[in-house]
């Protein structure tokens, strides 16, 4: 996880009680470290069959702590009914599943890329405290990638949103971008 993101937690760290809610879980590297952040509740979306199952057999304990929630299926339909729940909290939110160019498994039947119906799901709460959204592997959402050749070999194009895209969604949120993670951010105290 990039030093990025420790300084901009840093921001928040006054608040004991945020809530971590990650999309994509794959190896547990994102849990792991939002847990040495000092996070007591995390959510946690694989739509992997496999990647969920092999986390368990990778790190057993970690799939036993109660403080982690984990959930198998695609963030497009679970992230919502998941963070409806915790309008009242502080949430920092890790987006970073999606389909990484390998298996067929990693993705969900409608597209590559869930990003925009997970902005949307966070967009529309009626959140009351701090929210702070992290979008991993920005560049996948620029022209620059996709015009530098190298994600046609791999990912279909249309499948992924560009950032203006994303920008839509996130109107009236603060929003900056340091070592490919993309932020938006917004007090609703
Ligand atoms: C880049 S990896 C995640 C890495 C992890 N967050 C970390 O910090 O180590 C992407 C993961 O997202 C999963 N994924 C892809 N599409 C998804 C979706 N629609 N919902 C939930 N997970 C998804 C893939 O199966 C894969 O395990």
């Amino acid at each position: 996880m990039a030093g990025a993101f420790t300084e901009k937690y840093k921001e928040l760290q006054s608040a004991p009680e945020d809530v971590w809610v990650e999309s994509g879980t794959y190896h547990g590297h994102g849990v792991l470290n939002a847990l040495r952040y000092g996070f007591k509740e995390l959510h946690t979306i694989e739509v992997s069959p496999a990647r969920f199952a092999e986390l368990y057999y990778r790190n057993p304990e970690l799939c036993r702590d109660p403080r982690i929630h984990r959930y198998l299926g695609s963030s497009r339909d679970l992230l919502r009914p998941i963070i409806e729940k915790l309008t009242d909290r502080n949430v920092v939110f890790w987006l970073d599943g999606h389909y990484q160019g390998e298996s067929k498994e990693e993705r969900d039947a409608v597209s590559e890329c869930p990003i925009l119906a997970e902005l949307q799901a966070i967009a529309d709460q009626p959140w009351k405290r701090s929210v702070l959204v992290c979008i991993d592997d920005w560049n996948l959402f620029t022209d620059n990638w996709w015009e530098n050749g190298t994600g046609q070999e791999k990912f279909t194009e249309s499948d992924w949103p560009r950032e203006s895209q994303l920008a839509e969604i996130m109107q009236g949120w603060r929003t900056h971008c340091e070592d490919h993670i993309l932020y938006f951010q917004r007090d609703f105290a």
